[in-house]
């Protein structure tokens, strides 16, 4: 592990996501904090199952991959027209969509992407569109990452200490982070200013796969933006002993009324949050609001398998036959929210109304 995670982090972005021409190089983050292995593939389908098994995770950063797995497979189809093209990317676009079904951001990049290829006249100025659009992708959510901390940055209090969940930094998205994101770039001004005050994140772990502390501490760590790890029940305690300032957290699909689907665990703490008078913030690009659905009722939850539950790296800690539930999101009414942070605006209740404005 000593460093192994030396190019991998460049001004800020992590580069976990790497196009090479016309293959996709990327971090197998199921490995981490233990391993930084990268994967090189010009299969498509290599691409849905990492982002099954959660090797590319985070809904910006499986909207980018989707991308290039569009991208991929153009590339792979033998058509000698573009009615053949389009067709067989019909089925590859479903295949891609299905790998994930909770995060908006999937099917937002593969619409982006079909409408290339529907403007697109011939087979190899496709391939070559649509190459360059998974590109665009990413390099415009690294973009809008960095806009939407530079926002949201005013938020974050200098001596506080700030509760993440999940992981919503770089390795979530093309590279920058949304709510670690904020957190980076409130991070940059104290430092800048010669501030490193009392400043700190607390960390917690994210049952069942960790991404709290496998992920959003390693991604601290290297950034060297002081923490503290708890697991997920102690996270009351935390907030009856007043040592939480303000939580923030990413999202994995905004409804117009602004209830946000996020990580498993995400709606306890809302619901501390409000108990507590403490605020709570959402931060997620544009990409991840979804007009076409009213409220969260409408957001399909993922369900997982039974061993993430049963089992804690590969180790059973429950016993055989126990019957379990494994939801992978879940939804925090948008009246626990204080503020849903975009690159576009700091967007305040109601939400329809703002989201109105800035869609
Ligand atoms: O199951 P995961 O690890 O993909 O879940 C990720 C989250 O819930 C993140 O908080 C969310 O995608 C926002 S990422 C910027």
């Amino acid at each position: 592990m000593e460093g192994v995670a030396l190019n991998l982090v460049h001004n800020g972005v992590v580069r976990h996501l790497q196009w090479q021409g016309n293959s996709l190089r990327f971090l197998d983050q199921t490995l981490l904090p233990n391993k930084v292995e990268f994967v090189e593939t010009s299969d498509y389908q290599v691409v849905c199952d990492a982002i099954r098994r959660l090797a590319i995770r985070g809904a910006p950063a499986i909207g980018v991959a989707a991308g290039y797995a569009f991208a991929l497979g153009a590339q792979s189809i033998k058509a000698d027209s573009q009615s053949v093209l389009a067709e067989k990317l019909r089925g590859m676009r479903r295949e891609i969509e299905s790998s994930r079904p909770t995060a908006v951001n999937l099917s937002w990049a593969l619409k982006r992407m079909v409408r290339i290829l529907e403007r697109s006249r011939t087979v190899q100025e496709s391939v070559k569109l649509l190459i360059r659009e998974a590109e665009n992708i990413h390099v415009e959510d690294i973009d809008m990452c960095k806009t939407l901390g530079q926002l949201g940055k005013k938020l974050i209090p200098e001596e506080g200490s700030v509760m993440t969940y999940c992981n919503a930094g770089g390795l979530a998205t093309g590279g920058y982070g949304t709510a670690l994101g904020v957190i980076h770039s409130a991070f940059s001004s104290m430092t800048d200013g010669g501030r490193t005050g009392g400043f700190k994140v607390i960390v917690n772990e994210t049952r069942p796969l960790l991404q709290g502390a496998r992920l959003t501490a390693w991604e601290l760590r290297e950034a060297d933006i002081p923490f503290i790890l708890i697991t997920d029940n102690m996270a009351a305690h935390t907030f009856a002993h007043k040592m939480v300032t303000c939580v923030i957290v990413g999202a994995d699909r905004i409804a117009l009324n602004g209830d946000t689907a996020n990580k498993i665990g995400t709606y306890n703490l809302a619901v501390l949050a409000k108990y507590h008078g403490i605020p709570f913030y959402v931060a997620a690009p544009t990409s991840t609001v979804d007009a076409g659905i009213e409220s969260g009722r409408d957001i399909p939850i993922e369900h997982r398998g039974e061993e993430e539950i049963t089992h804690i790296a590969g180790h059973q800690t429950a016993p055989p036959g126990t019957s379990v539930t494994n939801p992978a999101f879940d939804v925090t009414p948008s009246n626990l929210i204080s503020a849903i942070i975009t690159e576009k605006a700091i967007c305040e209740a109601p939400y329809r109304d703002s989201f109105e404005r800035i869609l």
